[in-house]
């Protein structure tokens, strides 16, 4: 069984990667199996509305959605980490939440029932607001949210790896990802 971890950082080992890395850690010991993709390989284009999704079950655009739609389609679980930037979400990152969302409502439903959640990681401020705001995408496409012993952000700035010094964030995303991980295997 297949988590997915989607790291939304522009940053190649930035605090954001190392975060998302520690949590596949977490799924590989809980006995499933990890799969990172890391949206700074690639350019996210917006959602154009163009309804194409609805007949084909894909998106018409250009990049790299269709591959992260077929690994998510076979998952069980998906996680997706942003960096805050201006007290919400990367665009990009939201901007693969919106068609992959799209894709699954018109097509079959693939996001439904699925077990999955945010991480937001901040220097300073903005945490709840980009939480919230993601949690917008998995609630509305029927996913399945699990808690943790806070709410899953995690503290670090332009310095990277320094979110990993952070132990009470790293601690609530490790029990988050812990409870998404015993979530799966109990409904499956
Ligand atoms: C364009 C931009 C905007 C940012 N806005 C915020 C912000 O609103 N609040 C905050 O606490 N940190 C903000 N930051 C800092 C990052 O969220 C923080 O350094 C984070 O750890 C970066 O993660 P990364 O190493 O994975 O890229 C911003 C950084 C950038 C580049």
């Amino acid at each position: 069984m297949n988590v997915v971890l989607i790291s939304g950082s522009p940053r190649a080992d930035g605090n954001t990667e190392q975060i998302i890395r520690a949590c596949a850690a977490t799924v590989e010991q809980a006995g499933l199996t990890p799969q990172i993709i890391y949206l700074r390989d690639n350019d996210i284009f917006a959602c154009k509305a163009c309804g194409y999704c609805k007949q084909n079950g894909k998106c018409r655009l250009d990049d790299c959605l269709n591959e992260i739609i077929e690994q998510v389609r076979g998952a069980k679980g998906l996680i997706v980490a942003s960096p805050v930037y201006f007290g919400t979400a990367r665009g990009d990152v939201m901007c693969l939440m919106q068609r992959l969302g799209m894709v699954s409502r018109s097509s079959d439903q693939f996001l439904d029932g699925m077990v999955g959640g945010p991480i937001a990681v901040a220097r300073r401020g903005g945490q709840t607001i980009t939480l919230s705001e993601m949690l917008m995408f998995f609630f509305i496409n029927g996913m399945i949210v699990p808690g943790s012993t806070y709410w899953n952000m995690v503290v670090g700035n332009h310095i990277k790896g320094s979110a990993m010094e952070d132990t009470e964030g790293i601690n609530t995303v490790t029990a988050f990802t812990e409870n998404l991980c015993n979530l799966i295997k109990k409904i499956n």
